[in-house]
């Protein structure tokens, strides 16, 4: 069997969800605390046991490509002034290789994986979706290459999500369950409110055979009217068995405005430097937002 070796983070997405902000920033790198979201990205691939990522961009991504490179200026100036901390993390990003390839029409993220075809070549590969940081002691792809090195099946991560958010996913209608792995009868994207068939949602995570490329190649056109992921990995499915995982780890919603809110405060107050100004901080507004009783009440929960 091979080994998964390489990545796709598909970052052609527009960030409409993020406007203005995203106007002329790809949305891919707005910050979580200190880094853009697409570095956790990144990290958790290379921790995974990925040696290549392509990165799938669009017009308007070059911060991207810049953020990923070597900042010679701003390392010389960092490293006169004996900035060493900042410089050993500036440097943490320019360290990783990455290539790059556009998508050029955005025909939906069937199509911009579809685009990285001739890099992957007849090898399975995994994807990252940068909507999701997912913090685990096994990094959350890792655990979907171990199960692929057990079955020699593709596998999607999955984690349960509230029933009334599974118009937002593709979801997974499950047939059996061992341990954490389910064999899967459907997986439908983004179903009707009310009709979707578990709350089983697929959480951007996928290591999947090269043959998905068959069904990509059809360039059919789904929900949303466009090309769609989860519909080729269901044609997949139907003829030769993909499997959902439920893997091991929290997953922080940075896709959309109030996620990308909470995780900021959340990995704000796990840093020790932020923590105690952090609490302060949000004290005080609570007060003032909600006044003094709730807030007494807020504060003696801690
Ligand atoms: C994509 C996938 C969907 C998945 C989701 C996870 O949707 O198409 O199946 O559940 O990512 O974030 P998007 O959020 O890009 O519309």
């Amino acid at each position: 069997m091979r080994k998964v070796t390489k990545a796709i983070i598909p970052a052609a997405g527009l960030g409409t969800r993020f406007l203005p902000a995203t106007k002329a920033m790809p949305k891919e790198m707005l910050p979580i605390v200190d880094k853009p979201t697409i570095q956790y990205i990144v990290e958790e691939a290379i921790d995974s046991g990925v040696e290549e990522i392509i990165v799938v961009t669009g017009k308007g991504k070059r911060a991207i490509e810049d953020h990923f490179d070597v900042a010679f200026e701003l390392e010389h100036v960092l490293e006169e002034k004996g900035k060493l901390d900042i410089l050993e993390k500036v440097r943490k990003s320019s360290h990783v290789n990455l290539h790059y390839i556009r998508q050029k029409r955005a025909f939906g993220l069937g199509h911009a994986v579809w685009c990285a075809r001739n890099f992957i070549g007849n090898e399975p590969f995994a994807v990252l979706l940068g909507d999701d940081i997912v913090e685990a002691q096994v990094p959350c792809t890792k655990q979907l290459i171990q199960q692929y090195e057990r079955t020699g099946r593709s596998v999607i991560g999955v984690q349960s999500v509230d029933p009334d958010q599974t118009h937002r996913y593709g979801i997974v209608d499950p047939r059996t369950k061992m341990d954490h792995l389910y064999e899967v009868n459907r997986f439908v994207e983004k179903p009707v409110k009310g009709q979707a068939p578990s709350n089983l949602a697929i959480m951007g995570r996928y290591v999947l055979t090269p043959d998905i490329f068959n069904y990509l190649e059809k360039h059919e056109v789904g929900a949303g009217g466009e090309i769609q992921l989860t519909d080729a990995i269901q044609k997949l499915n139907e003829d030769k068995g993909v499997y959902a995982y439920d893997f091991q780890g929290t997953r922080y919603d940075v896709g959309e405005q109030l996620g990308f809110i909470m995780t900021n405060i959340d990995f704000a107050l796990r840093n020790a430097d932020l923590r105690q100004g952090l609490i302060t901080g949000l004290e005080e507004i609570m007060e003032r937002e909600l006044g003094k009783e709730l807030i007494a009440g807020w504060s003696g929960r801690r």
